[in-house]
């Protein structure tokens, strides 16, 4: 997303962008030449200071994070570590720095197991650490508000899918995950009949608003789910990746259907 949204500031006649990545989960070849990139770790405090210091952003988008929904019961530590304290970093640079405004993105993640449509005034009940870690730093940039006066925009995105995504990742992004898998000539991991339904959101519908909302003031202190909210089935979309990548579809003969299939797949992130 990251990528997309540098894009969109450039096409908004935004320059001088600054972006940290710890390239973790990223690649510096995803981003335009004209960026200045840092290599590092939001976790690393003195260099975010660093950064802030030196650029001195009058914006700031947080999207850094691992966001593996799923695996994130299986590491704690790291997920709270990566994705609170890293993001506690930035929120408190934000302050230091009088950062005009700072974006951030959270995740449906945070309504747990309520069923779709989510609405804004659902209450969050995350339940799994990665959508605890998300509903804490909301919590944490609400209190910043309250206290410091920082402008904060929190977006709520659900199953985005685009251009630079990480294809190699097995523990998210099912349309890389089908990718990688057609790729590597194995069958398309399909759950069960393939009839579950997810809503799809296309990065380049996303990171416009994500943009424009760092200045725009009606947007300031909301937060906003953000995505399709056109459902399909699993299998369907399966089915659209083979088509997109030209080889047969499921019952076309990479593999037989209802295979074993990891949690992943059926997981919102
Ligand atoms: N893609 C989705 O479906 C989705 C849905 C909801 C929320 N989100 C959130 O949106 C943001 C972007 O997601 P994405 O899909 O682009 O993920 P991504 O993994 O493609 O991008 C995350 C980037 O953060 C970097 N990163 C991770 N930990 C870091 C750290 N400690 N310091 C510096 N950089 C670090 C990675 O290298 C990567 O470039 C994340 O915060 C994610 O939780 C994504």
């Amino acid at each position: 997303m990251g990528a997309h949204v540098v894009r969109a500031l450039g096409d908004s006649g935004i320059g001088g962008v600054v972006v940290l990545d710890d390239l973790s989960g990223g690649f510096r070849s995803n981003l335009p030449d004209d960026v200045t990139f840092v290599e590092g770790s939001v976790c690393d405090h003195v260099l975010l200071s660093r950064v802030f210091e030196r650029h001195r952003p009058r914006f700031v988008y947080h999207l850094a994070a691992y966001a593996a929904e799923g695996l994130s019961h299986f590491i704690r530590r790291f997920n709270y570590t990566n994705n609170v304290v890293g993001s506690v970093n930035v929120i408190n640079e934000c302050v230091t720095h009088d950062v005009e405004c700072l974006v951030f993105t959270s995740s449906i993640a945070v309504y747990g197991a309520a069923s779709p449509p989510m609405h804004e005034d659902m209450p969050p009940r995350p339940e799994d650490p990665y959508g605890v870690a998300k509903f804490a730093v909301e919590l944490d940039l609400a209190a910043a508000r309250r206290l410091f006066g920082l402008r904060t925009v929190v977006f709520r995105p659900h199953n985005v899918y685009g251009e630079y995504q990480n294809l190699g990742d097995p523990y998210r992004n099912v349309v890389g995950i089908f990718m990688n898998q057609i790729m590597s000539g194995r069958p398309m991991s399909v759950f069960g009949d393939g009839r579950q339904k997810r809503a799809f959101s296309y990065i380049g519908d996303i990171a416009p608003a994500v943009v424009r909302s760092a200045w725009t003031p009606d947007a300031h202190g909301r937060i906003f789910n953000i995505g399709a909210d056109r459902e399909y089935a699993v299998a369907a979309l399966a089915e659209a990746v083979a088509e997109a990548m030209r080889v047969p579809g499921q019952d076309g003969g990479l593999g037989p259907r209802g295979r074993t299939e990891s949690r992943h797949h059926l997981r919102r992130d």
